[in-house]
């Protein structure tokens, strides 16, 4: 039985792989922060299940900015795989917090490094490295050899953690990987980055919950995946006989508008866009009430819940009404514009290929959205 370490195990990808490695069999330790509220959301469902908790998964608390705490931890739970998912990892807050972001997302990954090094721990360790490295893109599509150009202090605090990885593999032999994860979400996503804004304030919008969607830059491109599958991925690079750095993208991109329409389309919606820059607005041109009525009783077996009426929903998404705005409190100092991934070292070495894309990425984090509005309200 394999013992694993996951820091940021509280986050998107550290539920999907604490899911994935118990499955697998594994121990699995993680380390969450101390907060005044509770933040194990994501994992509660794991956290809750009294055959896991601390029989197959132990909850520490630590900080990747605490060095004593690290070395602490892996004195304690000798792990065979360590996985450092913490960080702060929204890139326009780290235009806001450069400093904090570089202690946790820079320092951090050294001061694990480190702790194995003093420690002496026979492990493998995960470095989640990631397509922000290439900013300024220097190539379409990008891949292990793409030069980096980041953008943000977010993605130069990545830079620092993917080389430090590359040199303490060098230099003391660890085995340690970077995996260059392009964007991946899922119905777990938190709540503030694009897609999941955007899946959630669509439904809301739908149930008269919240009036207007507002966004920054609806142009920016992204090779957007599903979460799970990427995790699995994380997975396979340490199961390797040499440590390398891998990719894993979809090869598709998209822009945060096809995101906006598609989303809105499953809800049965059209919208028209009109005006240019802050004052570009998206309006409704066209509402299918009848795919909105089978989508609220597919859910609710035939039963409108919470009261909602016909005539409400009819007015929440009036033709003619704006429905998306643009604010520029969204824009960024420096934006990557377009990111698009090769994946192709990780197909031919690692097998692994991702299967959702796009289109069905969209529906599923707006199903689950629209379930979670119309069943719990919010
Ligand atoms: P996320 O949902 O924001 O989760 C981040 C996790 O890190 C949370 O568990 C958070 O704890 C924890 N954390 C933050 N600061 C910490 C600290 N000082 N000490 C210990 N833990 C700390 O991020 P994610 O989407 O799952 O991404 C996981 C990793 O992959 C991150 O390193 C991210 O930068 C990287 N990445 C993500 C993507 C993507 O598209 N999702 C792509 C490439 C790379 P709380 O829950 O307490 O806040
Ligand atoms: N968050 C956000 N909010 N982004 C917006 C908005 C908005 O209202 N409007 C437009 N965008 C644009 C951003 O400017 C960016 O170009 C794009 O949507 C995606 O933004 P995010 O969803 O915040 O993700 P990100 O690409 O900046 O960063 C994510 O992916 C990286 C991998 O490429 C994060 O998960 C990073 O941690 C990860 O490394």
């Amino acid at each position: 039985m394999k013992t694993a370490l996951i820091t940021g195990i509280t986050g998107q990808d550290g539920s999907y792989l604490t899911e994935i490695l118990l499955e697998k069999g594994y121990i699995v330790h993680g380390i969450i922060r101390r907060s005044s509220s509770f933040n194990t959301g994501r994992i509660d469902h794991l956290y809750n299940n009294p055959e896991l908790l601390n029989k197959k998964l132990f909850l520490h608390y630590g900080d990747v900015t605490d060095t004593s705490n690290l070395n602490r931890l892996l004195e304690k739970t000798h792990p065979e795989e360590i996985y450092n998912l913490a960080a702060q990892s929204h890139v326009k807050v780290s235009f806001e917090l450069p400093e904090y972001t570089t202690e946790v997302d820079a320092v951090g990954t050294l001061r694990f490094l480190d702790a194995i090094r003093e420690t002496e721990i026979k492990t493998k360790f995960y470095q989640a490295s990631t397509s922000e490295l290439y900013g300024k893109v220097q190539e379409v599509p990008q891949n292990e050899t793409t030069p980096f150009y980041p953008r943000s202090p977010y993605g130069v605090a990545k830079i620092y953690g993917y080389w430090i990885v590359i040199n303490y593999r060098e230099a003391y032999n660890l085995f340690a990987c970077n995996g260059i994860l392009f964007n991946h979400e899922s119905p777990r996503r938190g709540e503030t980055f694009v897609t999941r804004k955007i899946t959630r304030a669509a439904a809301r919008i739908s149930f008269g919950l919240q009036d207007i969607l507002y966004l920054g830059n609806l142009d920016a491109k992204r090779d957007w995946g599903y979460a799970p599958e990427f995790c699995e991925g994380m997975w396979l690079m340490l199961q390797q006989e040499k440590p390398e750095d891998y990719v894993l993208a979809t090869g598709e991109t998209h822009s945060v508008r096809e995101f906006v329409e598609l989303t809105f389309k499953w809800l049965g919606v059209s919208l028209e866009w009109k005006g240019k820059g802050v004052n570009e607005k998206g309006i409704i041109s066209s509402f299918d009430i009848d795919r909105f009525i089978s989508l609220m009783d597919s859910v609710s077996e035939k039963k409108l819940t919470r009261g909602i009426k016909k005539e409400d929903i009819l007015n929440n998404l009036k033709i003619g009404k704006e429905i998306v705005g643009v604010s520029a409190t969204y824009f960024r100092p420096t934006e990557v514009d377009l990111l698009i991934g090769d994946a192709s070292k990780a197909k031919k070495k690692l097998g692994w290929e991702p299967k959702v894309k796009f289109h069905q990425l969209v529906e599923i984090m707006i199903e689950a959205d629209f379930k979670k509005i119309l069943t719990r309200g919010f």
